[in-house]
C-alpha cells in the first residue's frame, strides 16, 4: 500500500482525459496534475525542447513526492520514453496501452493514428502497432489544430468550427478505410463525438488516456502500491494562468476546480 499522490502531466489540459479514468477506476488514488499551460503545444516543438520540457515537468512531480508518473501526453509519451524509464518511481507513457487496445480492437487489420506533428513523426504508434502484429496497415495523420479547439474550449459536437476541423482532417482517415482509430493525443478524446459522427459507427475510437488509467491501474495492483485513501484528492497546477484551464477542467471533469488549481513557476 502506498498513499503518495500518483502524479499526471501534460501540456495543457488534455491529460485530464487520463484523470478522469483514473479517478473512476482508482478512487482512492490522490493525484496531482501539472498542465504545461505557459509552454503548450508541445507538438509543433523539436524534439530536443519537447525532451527538455518532459524533464523538467518529471521533476515538478517528484518535487512533490508522487509514486508514480503518467505523461498523459502523445508527444512526451512518444519523444522521451528513455527519460520515463530513467526516473526514480515508476513511469509511464500512452503509447504502449493504447497499441495494444487497438490492436485488439481492429477486425479488418486496418488502424489509423491521429496525434501532433510530433508524434507522427516520431512513428511511435506505428512501430508500436507493427512490434504487435506486423501484418496491420497503419496510416497517421498530424491533427495540430485540434489542439488549439479543445485548449479554447470549443468542444460541443454542435460546434461548427468543430464540425469543419474534424472533416477535413478525418477525410484521409475515412479513405484509408481504417476500422479503428487511435486518439493519439490526450487533447483528441474531448473531440470523440464530433469524431466519432464523423467516421460512423463502424469505426472504434481508441482513447489514450483511458487505456493508459488502465494500465496504471494494473501496475500499481502488480507493485502493491495501490492507495486507500478515503476519497481521492485532485490538485491541478498550471503554469499559466489558471481561470482558462478552469473553466475548461470544469466543463470536462463535470464539477468545480476552481479551489483546487494552483498557478506555478517552472524557473
Ligand atoms: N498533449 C499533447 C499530446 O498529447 C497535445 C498538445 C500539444 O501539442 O502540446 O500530444
Amino acid at each position: 500500500m502506498d498513499n503518495r499522490p500518483i502524479g499526471v502531466f501534460d501540456s495543457g489540459l488534455g491529460g485530464l482525459t487520463a484523470v478522469r479514468r483514473l479517478q473512476e477506476l482508482l478512487p482512492h488514488e490522490d493525484i496531482v496534475y501539472f498542465g504545461d499551460t505557459g509552454r503548450v503545444p508541445y507538438g509543433t516543438r523539436s524534439e530536443e525542447t519537447i525532451r527538455r520540457y518532459a524533464r523538467e515537468d518529471c521533476q515538478l512531480l517528484l518535487d512533490r513526492d508522487v509514486k508514480f508518473i503518467i505523461a498523459a501526453c502523445g508527444t512526451v509519451s512518444s519523444v522521451a520514453l528513455d527519460i520515463l524509464r530513467s526516473l526514480p518511481v515508476p513511469a509511464i507513457g500512452v503509447v504502449e496501452a493504447t497499441a495494444k487496445a487497438a490492436v485488439s480492437a481492429t477486425r479488418n487489420k486496418r488502424i489509423g493514428i491521429i496525434g501532433t506533428a510530433a508524434t507522427v513523426r516520431s512513428r511511435s504508434f506505428e512501430k508500436a502497432i507493427l512490434a504487435l502484429d506486423e501484418t496491420v496497415f497503419v496510416t497517421a495523420e498530424a491533427c495540430p489544430m485540434f489542439v488549439s479547439l479543445v485548449e479554447a474550449g470549443w468542444i460541443d459536437p454542435a460546434d461548427d468550427v468543430a464540425i469543419a476541423m474534424v472533416r477535413r482532417y478525418m477525410a484521409p482517415i475515412k479513405a484509408a478505410g481504417v476500422d479503428t482509430l487511435i486518439l493519439g493525443c490526450t487533447h483528441f478524446p474531448l473531440l470523440a463525438p464530433t469524431i466519432q459522427a464523423e467516421l460512423g459507427d463502424g469505426v472504434t475510437l481508441i482513447d489514450s488516456g483511458r487505456e493508459t488509467a488502465i494500465h496504471c491501474a494494473a501496475v500499481l495492483a502488480e507493485h502493491n502500491a495501490l492507495a486507500n485513501n478515503k476519497e481521492g484528492q485532485c490538485r491541478f497546477f498550471v503554469s499559466d494562468r489558471p481561470d482558462g484551464f478552469t473553466r475548461t477542467a470544469e466543463i470536462f471533469l463535470g464539477r468545480s476546480v476552481s479551489e483546487e488549481v494552483e498557478s506555478i513557476s517552472l524557473t
